[in-house]
């Protein structure tokens, strides 16, 4: 089976679609780019029943709201409606409460995505209605389709879950309901060179990978091909939870590496700061702490965390499960 990244995918949507929607406009490892919009905040929860974005912009297709919060629907063949967070995190926890879509070929998804196309994905196809898969990019490197797991999934398309993904520079865990299910190393990932590290916009929406359009392989990926009359497919999405790891108004990278260390974090406007701060780099050293507090329980007493340094939120959530999961299918 093979796996694609997000991005490659929603340019196969938009080779589709022909809609105006731009991926990455500047690659911080190919240019000198502007700094990254940070969310210079610990926190930041998104109820969708509310009825608003909030920090969301659309970046495809519109998204309406209900009583199960925002509403992702493909209702004729282009539709793609796709919702981005306008600002960025570095290193961080991200949970997202949704009902996957039902329908043939029909694929709802989030992915936290960098300039660089570092990617981590939850990727749900509908027509497999017990699995979602986990997925993982770095630099945009997608010359090998053998990242992918899948994980079993109880009713998606019926039930609200809770994806969750947590990043740190030693590892990424991806959670279901809030247990773990993957856990990938920084040396796992080709000793780190293909290992997500830069900071990311979280990325949230649904399309048809089964368009009788798209390639015979996306198809096939997608387990065939999508009937619109049988629609519209709608994905919901009550609540989205972000927790950023390096709260900064700014994110620059300083060389052309894409590596984590060469990223400076700043709530200065002007790019000679002196309030700049490296990413921390102690957390990396921290990677055994047996704590078993889960990072939500730990994040949710947020007033206790406020004050503390950078280093140290790092390590309250670097809990070694690395052994934990090694036997997932790989697909
Ligand atoms: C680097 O930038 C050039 C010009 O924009 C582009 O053609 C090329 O594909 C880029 N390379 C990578 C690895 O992004
Ligand atoms: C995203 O939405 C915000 C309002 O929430 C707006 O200020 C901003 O300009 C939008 N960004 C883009 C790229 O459309
Ligand atoms: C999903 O769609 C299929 C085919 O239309 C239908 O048989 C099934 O009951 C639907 N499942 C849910 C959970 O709505
Ligand atoms: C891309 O990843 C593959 C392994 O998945 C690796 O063999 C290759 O060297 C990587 N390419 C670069 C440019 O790092
Ligand atoms: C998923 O479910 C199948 C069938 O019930 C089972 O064989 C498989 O081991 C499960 N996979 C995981 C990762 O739990
Ligand atoms: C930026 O400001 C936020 C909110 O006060 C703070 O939590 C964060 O540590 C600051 N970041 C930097 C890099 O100074
Ligand atoms: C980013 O870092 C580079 C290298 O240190 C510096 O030249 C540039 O001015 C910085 N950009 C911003 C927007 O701070």
């Amino acid at each position: 089976m093979a796996f694609k990244s997000y991005y490659q995918w929603a340019a196969l949507a938009l080779a589709a679609t022909a809609a105006a929607q731009t991926t990455t406009s500047c690659n911080p490892t190919n240019a000198t780019c502007p700094a990254d919009a940070g969310l210079n905040k610990y926190r930041l929860n998104t109820d969708f029943t509310s009825g608003s974005l909030g920090r969301w912009n659309t970046t495809a297709g519109t998204v309406t709201f209900g009583d199960y919060g925002a509403e992702f629907t493909v209702s004729e063949q282009g539709d793609a409606p796709t919702i981005q967070s306008e600002f960025y995190i570095f290193f961080g926890h991200v949970d997202v409460k949704m009902k996957a879509a039902n329908g043939t070929g029909i694929v709802s998804t989030w992915i936290l995505e960098s300039d660089d196309l570092d990617e981590i994905d939850w990727e749900q196809v509908s027509t497999w209605d017990t699995e979602i898969q986990t997925d993982y990019f770095g630099k945009g490197n997608t010359t090998s389709y053998d990242r992918g797991t899948t994980v079993n999934v109880t009713t998606p398309e019926e039930t609200f879950h809770t994806y969750s993904v947590d990043w740190t520079a030693e590892r990424i865990e991806w959670l279901l309901d809030g247990e773990v299910v993957r856990t990938l190393l920084y040396a796992d990932a080709l000793e780190g060179k293909n290992y997500p590290q830069t900071p990311m916009r979280i990325r949230i929406g649904i399309w048809a990978g089964g368009d009788p359009d798209n390639s015979e392989g996306t198809i096939e990926w997608a387990g065939g091909e999508t009937d619109y009359t049988t629609g519209p497919f709608t994905m919901y999405v009550e609540s989205v939870d972000i927790i950023n790891y390096n709260p900064a108004s700014a994110y620059n990278y300083t060389d052309m590496t894409g590596d984590y260390t060469s990223i400076t974090a700043t709530n200065s406007t002007s790019s000679s700061s002196s309030a700049s701060s490296k990413a921390s780099s102690s957390s990396k050293a921290s990677s055994v702490a047996s704590s078993s507090a889960s990072a939500s329980a730990a994040a949710s007493s947020s007033s206790f965390v406020s004050g503390a340094p950078v280093s140290y939120y790092s390590s309250i959530f670097a809990i070694a499960m690395g052994s934990l999961i090694a036997g997932l299918i790989q697909v």
